[in-house]
């Protein structure tokens, strides 16, 4: 393991208050949100979405690096340059989604497995050869009345740990993502006692598998009640009590941590995401940046729907949440920065 080339690349991600694009939906999700906007779900319709982000003007002022989907970094964009050395050629750093998606779990009605650990050390090195320099694996929690279950958190929490090692063995960062799922009407409290479960695991099994903490980043759900609970929190119950989960079980060593957005509104992620930097930030031993696919991609989507006159409106919507999201990051996004 380079442990210096990982150290630097986790820094090269969390500095200058940028964060991480996820675009790296699975060909099944990118076409549900095509479907829903009415976008063709071709390859041809993908790639033109994908080229529209990866080509956004100024991008590479928020935005550190990409997560890109298999498909996309063997594709290349409309002057022939492969995706991943024209966003390396951005000042962006080219990353890759790694696990092959979660499925059914024997024996655990309602639970998800994420699979992807056979032959990743070969698909690593080929990523690597490809120009990627980090790698994202995302385990999915269900939140319910009996859920989730001993076995489901562990057997993640293992895939997660094991994916970590091998991606650090390669010269990858591990991007490790637990989320716990907002889907359900779980409170705030069962979704915070939760996600300290699953990150204590999921470190219990890094340190088993001797991963480096300083070369990871963790990309951990926000702490929120689940999206059918009557009662609803504020900006700063979200943010207190996210900050309190991170800190009693996120050792201090770890690289950097970049949240996901999990299906919040743009705008109340990076309002949140404000609160925690504005309120924490600097009694924190890590940054806390993020790193959203929908919170940033779904406006400018909006707007795209797949026609070519809309790309310059759509990108310039991209830059807007990149950029709100960065301000977040310094504890300095308001309300007011939504206003056109
Ligand atoms: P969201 O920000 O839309 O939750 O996506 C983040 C991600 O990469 C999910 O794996």
């Amino acid at each position: 393991m380079n442990a210096q080339e990982l150290r630097d690349t986790t820094r090269r991600l969390i500095e200058h208050h940028k964060g991480l694009l996820a675009m790296d939906e699975s060909t099944p999700t990118c076409n549900k949100r095509f479907a829903g906007l009415g976008i063709p779900q071709t390859e041809t319709a993908r790639h033109a979405w994908r080229e529209l982000l990866v080509t956004t003007p100024g991008l590479g002022e928020c935005i550190s690096g990409v997560i890109l989907y298999d498909e996309t970094i063997r594709q290349q964009m409309q002057k022939g340059t492969p995706f991943a050395a024209a966003i390396a050629d951005a000042g962006i750093i080219p990353g890759i989604k790694v696990d092959t998606g979660a499925s059914d779990m024997a024996g655990h009605p309602g639970e998800k497995i994420t699979e992807g650990l056979d032959g990743l050390r070969d698909r690593l090195a080929e990523y690597y050869q490809m120009g990627a320099r980090f790698a994202k694996w995302r385990a999915v929690i269900a939140v319910g009345e009996d859920l989730p279950s001993r076995g489901c958190i562990e057997a993640n929490a293992q895939a997660l740990a094991r994916y970590a090692a091998l991606c650090q063995e390669a010269g990858l960062v591990p991007v490790v993502e637990p989320e716990v799922l907002m889907d359900g009407w779980h409170t705030l409290k069962r979704c915070a006692e939760v996600t300290e479960d699953v990150l204590r695991a999921v470190f219990n099994q890094l340190y088993t598998q001797r991963v480096l903490l300083e070369g990871m980043i963790l990309k951990p759900n926000m702490v929120l009640p689940g999206a059918t609970c009557p009662r609803q929190s504020t900006v700063d119950e979200v943010a207190d009590a996210t900050v309190q989960c991170l800190k009693r079980a996120v050792p201090a060593a770890v690289g950097g941590i970049a949240l996901l957005s999990g299906g919040q509104a743009a705008h109340s992620a990076s309002a949140c995401l404000n609160a925690m930097n504005a309120g924490f930030n600097s009694r924190l031993p890590w940054v806390l940046t993020f790193s959203f696919a929908r919170a940033i991609q779904q406006p400018a989507m909006e707007i795209w729907r797949g026609k070519k006159a809309n790309i310059p409106a759509a990108q310039r919507a991209l830059y807007h949440r990149a950029m709100c999201n960065q301000a977040a990051c310094r504890g300095e996004y308001t309300s007011a920065m939504e206003r056109p």
